[in-house]
């Protein structure tokens, strides 16, 4: 059984292939179906003086979605999609598939999130979905080469990760857990013991959001160095970036082409990015007129609104301390701030990664961690790290869909995981 995207392999030869049908048409004597088996689509030619009567009988009730078998020749076709075309000489249908939901029709996002099971073979959704993989292979390509070892951080825990608002608590064995809203305080221990290292993951947020940008369950990486301080970690984050955009560019060109994106603006993606910091955001949101007051975490819409006239991704860093993560480090040259980073991409995609310096003091970090009202025992044990040889570090998380969404110029995150969770919706 051969596989379309081994058809150049196969010119002049007979082929045999398995596939679901994505459509057919037919004028008189000359039959054409489009064939996709999971590897890529080919367009087959049913010739009715040279096919069998009841395989010529066929073409007519093959319907979008039900499953065959073709054989046939292997055609250069420049004008196919793909390049090839199969002259059929044998034809059979393997499975039926009557009333397929989803049809060539603009059907309502709704729809569509109910079928997603079936949704995900439409060829936009492929493409999305391609390119995911790629940006995610991408991730741990970049991190191997430059000496990262994976730690994989435990999805159950008892401590929160971030803040307590978004939460999704879980009884266990008479304790209550949480599902990580992040993995990040778990590879900070790992640093010492490796250096280097990061978590890949689901993580999960009891966003009561129904934005085009928040998931429930979001898969995020999170890198951490030792001895990195807020300015190296910067750096580190514009070259991941910009390696990540280089590998969709060069290996899902196709599928960028599917979804119609206009990649001129990400060929310009290489470091560095500029840089401003967030009192100097706040200036220039109230200088166009926006209500943000300095203090207050920036919100999607000023986030939008300042990159409006922008090309290239930002980094908005040393952000206020109440507007961030008690795990944060102060910032000597102002203490009101700590040393993080959010980078914001263009076109309305906003924070792709949040990343900061980490409290390595024991004093500030259980002062802060007492000022968030959260219970230090729980956090006994990421004390300790700064008990016994604390160290500086820094890290940062960045969000696949996010980053994937921004990549390939879809609308809405959801598009960019195979089965969203959001927060009316569990299924399917
Ligand atoms: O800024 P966040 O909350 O940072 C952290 O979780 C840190 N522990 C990371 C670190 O320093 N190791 O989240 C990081 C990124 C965001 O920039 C965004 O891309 C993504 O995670 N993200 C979401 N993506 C989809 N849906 C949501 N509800 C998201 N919340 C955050
Ligand atoms: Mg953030």
């Amino acid at each position: 059984m051969a596989e379309i995207r081994e058809l150049s392999e196969h010119v002049g030869a007979t082929v045999t292939l398995r596939g679901w049908v994505e459509g057919t048409r037919g004028h008189g004597k000359v039959a054409f179906l489009v064939l996709r088996d999971g590897t890529g689509v080919v367009q087959c030619v049913v010739v009715k003086s040279q096919v069998q009567e009841d395989e010529w009988a066929l073409h007519g009730v093959l319907t979008p979605e039900c499953l065959v078998r073709v054989s046939g020749e292997v055609k250069v076709d420049a004008r196919a999609p793909g390049g090839f075309e199969i002259g059929v000489s044998a034809l059979a249908l393997l499975a039926p598939s009557e009333e397929y939901p989803i049809q060539p029709k603009e059907h309502g996002v709704d729809f569509l999130l109910d079928h997603r099971h079936l949704w995900l073979r439409s060829s936009q959704q492929r493409a999305g979905l391609r390119v995911r993989a790629e940006v995610e292979q991408a991730v741990h390509d970049f991190l191997y080469r430059g000496g990262f070892v994976r730690i994989d951080s435990p999805i159950l825990t008892g401590a929160v990760g971030e803040h307590a608002g978004s939460l999704f608590e879980t009884d266990y064995f008479g304790e209550t857990a949480y599902l990580a809203q992040t993995g990040q305080l778990y590879i900070e221990a790992a640093c010492p013991a490796f250096r280097r290292v990061y978590c890949f993951g689901p993580t999960f947020r009891a966003e009561k959001s129904k934005t085009r940008r928040h998931l429930t369950e979001f898969w995020m990486v999170e890198p951490e160095v030792a001895f990195a301080d807020s300015d190296e970690n910067m750096r580190l984050q514009e070259d991941f970036v910009s390696y990540i955009v280089e590998r969709a560019l060069e290996n899902c060109a196709e599928e960028l082409k599917v979804l119609e994106r206009d990649t001129s603006r990400l060929e310009a993606v290489k470091p560095p990015f500029p840089r401003m910091s967030y009192t100097e955001a706040v200036a220039e949101l109230q200088g166009r007129g926006a209500a943000v007051e300095w203090g207050k975490d920036l919100g999607a819409s000023d986030e939008t609104e300042l990159m409006a006239d922008r090309e290239l991704p930002l980094f908005v860093h040393d952000y206020p301390k109440q507007a961030k993560a008690f795990y944060m480090k102060e910032n000597p040259a102002d203490p009101r701030t700590v040393l993080c980073n959010d980078l914001l991409v263009p076109e309305g995609y906003g924070e792709i990664i949040g990343g900061s310096q980490r409290e390595d003091d024991l004093g500030r970090l259980q002062a802060r961690i007492a000022e968030e009202g959260l219970p230090e025992k729980a956090y006994a044990w990421y004390l300790d790290l700064r008990r016994y040889g604390t160290f500086p570090h820094s890290g940062f998380g960045l969000g696949i869909e996010r980053t994937v969404a921004w990549i390939t110029g879809r609308h809405h995150i959801r598009e960019l995981i195979p089965f969203p969770r959001l927060m009316n919706r569990l299924y399917p």
